[in-house]
C-alpha cells in the first residue's frame, strides 16, 4: 500500500494506486439533447453503453425548463436497461445549475457530467451538492476536460477524485469548446491537440480512472469518425463520446474487443494457467515474451468481454 494524501479537506488518507480500475464498458457514450423528445426516446433502443442526458450547450437558453421537464418524465418511465445513465448540468457558476441539480436528484441517473471544470474545488462542490442532498452513493460525478486550465490541472483533479467519497469516476475530453479558447483549429489527425489530450489520459490512468474522447462533429462522414476512432483507441481511451446513432456502431467496434485481441489474450491465459509455467513470471508464447503484467491485462480484458456481453459482473 502507498501513502497517498488529499489535496483539499484535512483528511490523510491510504489509497492503493495500484488498485487496477473497475471494469465498466464504456465504448460509446451518445449525447442525446434533453430538449428533444423524439431523440429521447429514440435513445431507449440504441445500443450505446452510455446515454449523456444534455441539459447544457445543446439546450438554448431559453428552452432549459422544458428540457428538464423532458428529462423528469423520460426517468420516471423507468430506467434504460443496461445503459449507463448520465445527466450533464449547466456549469455550477451558471444560473441554471440550482434547477438543474434538483432534476438530477429527481432522476437519480448513475452519473452527473460536470461541463466547464477547472479544477479539484468544483468536483469537491459538486460532491458537496449532492451530498447534503442526501443523493445515494451511487450517483458517481463525471468531469468534461474543455477549458485550458482543465487539461493543466487534470492530474490535480484526478488526484482530489481520487480520493474516498468524491464520487468521482473519469474525465470526458471536450474539444469543441477547447479549440474555440485556445484557437487550436479542426484539424484532421487533430494534431495540436493530441498533446494534451495525452495529458489528460496520463493523469486519469495516474489515479485509475476513466476516460472518453470528445465528440467527432460530422456525423455523416463516418469513415473519418472510424478513423478518429481508431486513432483515440491507440491513444488509449476508453470509449468516446457520440453525437449522432449512426455513430454508436464504429465506437463500440474500435472500443470493443477485436477477435485478434481476444485470442490473443485465451493464448495468454491459456499459457499461465499450464502447470509447467507455476511460479515462472516471464515465458514465450509464439516467439514473444509474456509477462504476469500480460496475464493481468488479458484478464481484464475477458472481464470486459462477459459486460459487454450482457453478464451481471
Ligand atoms: N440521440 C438520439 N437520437 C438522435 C440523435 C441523438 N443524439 N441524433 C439524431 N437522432 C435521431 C433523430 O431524431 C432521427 O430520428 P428519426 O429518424 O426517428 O426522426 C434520426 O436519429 C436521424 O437523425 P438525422 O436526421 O440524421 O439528424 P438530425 O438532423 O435529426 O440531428 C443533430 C442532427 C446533430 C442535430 C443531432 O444528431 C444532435 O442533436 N446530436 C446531439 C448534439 C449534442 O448533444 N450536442 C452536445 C454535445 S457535443
Ligand atoms: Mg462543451
Amino acid at each position: 500500500m502507498l501513502r497517498g494524501s488529499a489535496k483539499l479537506g484535512t483528511t490523510d488518507f491510504m489509497i492503493d494506486f495500484r488498485t487496477s480500475r473497475p471494469v465498466r464498458p464504456r465504448r460509446s457514450a451518445l449525447s442525446v439533447p434533453a430538449i428533444n423528445r423524439r431523440a429521447l426516446e429514440k435513445a431507449r433502443e440504441l445500443d450505446c453503453d452510455v446515454v449523456i442526458f444534455d441539459l447544457e450547450d445543446s439546450v438554448a437558453l431559453e428552452k432549459k425548463a422544458e428540457a428538464r421537464d423532458n428529462l423528469r418524465r423520460f426517468f420516471a418511465k423507468g430506467p434504460l436497461a443496461g445503459r449507463e445513465c448520465v445527466i450533464r448540468i449547466n456549469a455550477l457558476t451558471s444560473a441554471f445549475a440550482e434547477d438543474d441539480m434538483a432534476v438530477v436528484l429527481a432522476c437519480v441517473p448513475d452519473a452527473v457530467l460536470l461541463p466547464k471544470v477547472n479544477e479539484p474545488e468544483d468536483i469537491q462542490t459538486a460532491c458537496d451538492l449532492l451530498n447534503e442532498a442526501g443523493a445515494p452513493d451511487s450517483l458517481r460525478l463525471w468531469a468534461m476536460v474543455e477549458t485550458p486550465r482543465a487539461v493543466l490541472n487534470a492530474a490535480a483533479i484526478a488526484e482530489y477524485g481520487r480520493t474516498p467519497d468524491t464520487r468521482f469516476d473519469g474525465f470526458v475530453i471536450g474539444l469543441n469548446d477547447l479549440r474555440k479558447d485556445t484557437g487550436v483549429p479542426a484539424l484532421p489527425g487533430r494534431t495540436y491537440l493530441v498533446a494534451w489530450m495525452m495529458q489528460v489520459i496520463l493523469a486519469a490512468r495516474a489515479y485509475g480512472l476513466d476516460v472518453l474522447d470528445s465528440v467527432c462533429n460530422d456525423f455523416k462522414d463516418l469513415p473519418a469518425f472510424e478513423q478518429e476512432c481508431e486513432q483515440g483507441r491507440q491513444m488509449g481511451f476508453d470509449g468516446k463520446m457520440l453525437i449522432h446513432p449512426a455513430q454508436i456502431r464504429g465506437a463500440n467496434r474500435a472500443f470493443g474487443i477485436s477477435p485478434e485481441a481476444l485470442s490473443e489474450a485465451q493464448a495468454v491465459i491459456a499459457a499461465f494457467a499450464d502447470p509447467a509455467t507455476a511460479g515462472v513470471n516471464v515465458i514465450n508464447v509464439e516467439g514473444r515474451m509474456i509477462e504476469r503484467l500480460h496475464l493481468e491485462q488479458a484478464e481484464r480484458l475477458m472481464q470486459k468481454l462477459r459486460l459487454i456481453q450482457g453478464e451481471t459482473p
